[in-house]
């Protein structure tokens, strides 16, 4: 076949997150053309093959022309690298990863650059929230005119901005209303981040608080290790979502007690395993964002992005002057930096 059946994209950023873009773009039959990393030893170390321009500076690809770039190098670098394809690049479409970025104000920055770069399109790897596992979880609560008003995030040490900003995603997209508050106190352990010392992330626990009395409690404290667990509560009805372990949990009150008042607690529930339209695959569920930005009809969830970060660093606001912050929140926050990996 001619290589003008093929579409093409670029990668920067070689690591663990990376090699995972490598595998969906190939799983999707678009052909790699080039590929960046700082760290020249991470082409040894993937075997790239030799077909596939390597270079060590992202500056050399802002020339080329391709379908696509996949942007996956840490957090910091990321700002200026995705605002770069974004200006001075003819790519079209932007995958790049989740955190945002590493203060508030380069989230916002990125966010008024995407407004003004409309013929771009650029999507935030946060597969979650386009996954039918969730949706198909969000269209069993309105068939049954049921409403997430609670959501608990039970989770190991996995840093607040790593797999916080998951989390708030997450939440937002069930809870469905605006954010009012957040109390936050962050873990003091100092576990060293395993992508590198110099990566500062810590975890953290607290409450975020939405309008309508909607909460969602998280604990990502570093002192446990075991799978993440997220289980969202309606008036009748119970998600517990074990993501990694594929298996999402029903529970129902019987239809009898519906109708009597919530202090009726004392039965068994109807308990049941949801089926899912896929299992707990990075690579799988890389290929729902790149699938995205080829959609005829897209929208960049850029602003979904800038609602979760903004709960990041208010957790870090909260912990750091030991009160409520009340949101949307005040300009002097947005130059904290946290070193996310
Ligand atoms: N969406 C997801 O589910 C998901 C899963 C894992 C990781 N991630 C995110 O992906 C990002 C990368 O994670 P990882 O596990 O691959 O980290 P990593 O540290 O293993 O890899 C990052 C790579 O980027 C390279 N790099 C850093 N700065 C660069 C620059 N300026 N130019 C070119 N290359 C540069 C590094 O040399 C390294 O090879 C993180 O921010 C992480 O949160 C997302």
């Amino acid at each position: 076949m001619s290589d003008k059946n093929f579409k093409k994209a670029i990668i920067v950023g070689l690591g663990g997150m990376g090699i995972r873009h490598f595998k969906a773009l190939t799983k999707l039959k678009i052909k790699i053309v080039a590929i960046c990393d700082k760290d020249n030893s991470k082409f040894k170390k993937y075997n790239i093959p030799k077909n596939i321009k390597i270079v060590q500076n992202y500056k050399k690809l802002l020339g080329m022309n391709v379908d696509l770039v996949c942007i996956a190098s840490n957090t910091s670098s990321r700002f200026q690298i995705t605002k770069d394809f974004l200006i001075k690049s003819k790519i079209k479409r932007i995958l790049t990863e989740k955190p945002l970025a590493t203060s508030f104000l380069e989230c916002k920055k990125l966010s008024s650059l995407v407004k003004k770069y409309k013929k771009k399109r650029v999507y935030i790897n946060t597969f979650r929230t386009i996954s039918k596992n969730y949706i198909k979880i969000k269209q069993l609560f309105k068939k049954n005119r049921e409403t997430v008003t609670q959501v608990f995030i039970n989770s190991p040490s996995a840093g607040l901005g790593n797999m916080g900003s998951i989390f708030f995603d997450i939440g937002n997209f069930f809870l469905d209303d605006k954010v009012i508050s957040v109390n936050a106190w962050i873990d003091k352990t100092g576990t060293i981040n395993p992508r590198g010392k110099m990566f500062k992330d810590p975890g953290g626990y607290g409450v975020v608080r939405y309008k309508n009395d909607k909460k969602l409690f998280f604990d990502l404290s570093e002192n446990t290790a075991l799978p993440y667990e997220i289980i969202l509560k309606t008036q009748n009805f119970e998600c517990k979502i074990d993501e990694l372990n594929n298996e999402y949990i029903i529970k129902k009150r019987p239809k009898k007690l519906m109708l009597k008042p919530n202090y009726y607690y004392l039965f068994k529930p109807h308990k049941y395993k949801l089926s899912l339209s896929h299992r707990y695959d990075v690579v799988l569920m890389t290929t729902f964002s790149i699938k995205k930005l080829f959609e005829k009809e897209f929208q960049s969830n850029i602003a979904e992005s800038l609602k979760a970060m903004e709960i990041v660093f208010g957790c870090h606001y909260s912990d750091n002057l030991k009160k409520t912050i009340l949101f949307p929140f005040n300009k002097k926050f947005f130059n904290k930096k946290v070193n996310f990996a």
